[in-house]
């Protein structure tokens, strides 16, 4: 007994070459142990992100979610889906869509664009659907709830029913998956033209009067996405929104409008997302936003807004 514990006092070790030997195995046997086991655990998130199945962003968002029920563990998803800028994933599948990816723009307001979320087939369709039933944009009254004219808003556009075909169920399937918000809090897709001159002054979604919550409660999340390219103006403008909007990689293919704040540009295919709620559910007052006048070419737009609740149709 006497001699064992002598083992692992330091002076005797260097006597003993035998029990040096037994402690150097043991010790490089454990090391050896500790490193498999931390690539095995390493390589279980890392096996789900490189399947072949992350193509898309909806289906990435989709198959995360799916995953970190089986794991236990969304921390490392969730990172991934919120702060990635410029997730390029391959383009592979029975739609025409180019590259997707996601970039953040903002967190106050909380704002991001998809790159790339539409097809141009989807863009033309919903143009096409549109096209035929275009009428003067209104804004809604604070006092009677009803629609009215509008100088702040000089658009034409319409409303396709919810659901209304094919192309406009997958897109709405593909906002709901984007969002994490139910399609039945969404309201119709709303379809948007705006010729040379033509703006939207800058406004809140979420309303401040009892009329316009009854059918779904207040508006939660606003996505916007553009139909056309515009060849210039016809920004969607932040002018509420914080930090330095001057750093943008497009700042100087800005309008005067566009500097105003912090602008995205139109771009056919992609959307923007918005929150006019801040996580803890208070309005956000930072989602103040408007449409730049277009002044070359002209703009097709689409917006979604999403409720708090379902929004019946
Ligand atoms: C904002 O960003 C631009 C471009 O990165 C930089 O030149 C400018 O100095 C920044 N301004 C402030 C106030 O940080």
């Amino acid at each position: 007994m006497g001699s064992k514990s002598k083992i692992y006092h330091r002076s005797s070790l260097r006597k003993s070459s035998s029990s040096t030997l037994l402690f150097s195995v043991l010790i490089t046997c454990s090391f050896f142990v500790i490193i498999l086991l931390a690539f095995v655990i390493l390589s279980i998130p890392n096996s789900s992100s490189d399947s072949p199945k992350a193509r898309e962003v909806n289906n990435i968002v989709h198959h995360h979610t799916v995953e970190s029920r089986k794991n236990g563990d969304d921390r490392g998803d969730h990172r991934e889906v919120n702060s990635v800028i410029h997730h390029t994933v391959e383009r592979k599948n029975e739609d025409d869509r180019a590259d997707q990816w996601v970039e953040v723009i903002s967190w106050e307001p909380r704002a991001v664009i998809y790159h790339n979320f539409l097809s141009q087939h989807e863009c033309e369709h919903l143009i096409n659907l549109a096209k035929p039933h275009m009428e003067k944009s209104t804004v809604v009254d604070e006092e009677t709830g009803k629609s009215k004219d509008s100088r702040v808003r000089t658009s034409s556009g319409t409303f396709l029913a919810r659901g209304f075909d094919e192309t406009v169920r997958t897109i709405e399937k593909r906002l709901s998956d984007l969002t994490f918000l139910p399609v039945e809090n969404g309201e119709g897709l709303q379809v948007l033209h705006y010729e040379v001159g033509q703006r939207y002054e800058p406004h809140f979604d979420y309303f401040l009067d009892p009329f316009n919550t009854k059918n779904g409660g207040q508006r939660m999340a606003t996505v916007l996405m553009y139909l056309s390219d515009v060849e210039e103006g016809g920004e969607t403008v932040f002018p509420s929104a914080k930090g330095n909007v001057s750093a943008v990689p497009w700042w100087n293919e800005l309008s005067e409008c566009g500097k105003e704040g912090l602008s995205v540009k139109p771009k056919m295919g992609d959307a923007l997302l918005f929150w006019s709620m801040k996580p803890d559910a208070s309005l956000d007052s930072s989602s103040l936003h408007g449409g730049c006048p277009v002044i070359k070419g002209n703009k097709w737009s689409s917006t979604k807004w999403f409720h708090v609740e379902e929004y019946k149709v």
